[in-house]
């Protein structure tokens, strides 16, 4: 298995993942709109004998100061290949690029049973709000330098290609 930045020609791959993983179109379109948009966003693909399995991507979200954050989202591994590992490599690596780009922080609406795992924690314990109405323990955020979430706080805004929840 490998972990690399997306390429053109996976365009069509990573549509199939979103559409198998989720129960709907709407997490592929949304990669396609990141896309389209021309937004700086981090997009990486498990690859396996030259199949690809699984997705993640991280796009810039706004915030009150100029503090560069990520937002993971969507993330996805094909149905067959889901809980053997996938999704832990494409957090991990994912956090690492980010890290490498020079985001301080990392943001997740998701499941709060899976992120923890990877040091995610509620971002209302540091005064980080959504701008989505969903439970405190949904909403995470993952420091990616010492002291960074010090410096973040108030209401963060994914980018506008995401669809109202
Ligand atoms: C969530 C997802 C990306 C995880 O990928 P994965 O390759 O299956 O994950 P891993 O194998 O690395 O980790 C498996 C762990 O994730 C947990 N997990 C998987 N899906 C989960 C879910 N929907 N809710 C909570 N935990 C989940 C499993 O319990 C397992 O935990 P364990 O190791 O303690 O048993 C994948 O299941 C998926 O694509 N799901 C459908 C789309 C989705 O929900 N995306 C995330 C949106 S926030």
């Amino acid at each position: 298995m490998i972990i690399r930045p997306e390429t053109p020609a996976d365009r069509d791959a990573i549509r199939t993942i979103n559409l198998d993983a989720f129960d709907s179109d709407t997490e592929a379109n949304l990669v396609d709109a990141l896309r389209d948009s021309g937004t700086e966003f981090i997009s990486l693909v498990a690859e396996t004998k030259d199949t690809l399995v699984g997705h993640i991507l991280f796009s810039p979200v706004t915030c009150t100061g100029d503090a560069k954050i990520m937002g993971l989202a969507p993330m996805a591994v094909r149905k067959a290949w889901q809980r053997q590992g996938v999704g832990t490599q494409l957090v991990e690596a994912g956090l690492q690029a980010c890290r490498q780009a020079g985001a301080l922080a990392v943001i997740v609406l998701g499941h709060p049973q899976y992120y923890p795992r990877f040091g995610f924690e509620p971002a209302a314990n540091h005064g980080i709000e959504s701008e989505y109405e969903v439970a405190a323990e949904v909403f995470m955020v993952k420091a990616l330098q010492p002291g960074a979430l010090d410096a973040i706080n108030g209401l963060l805004r994914y980018h506008p290609a995401f669809p109202a929840l």
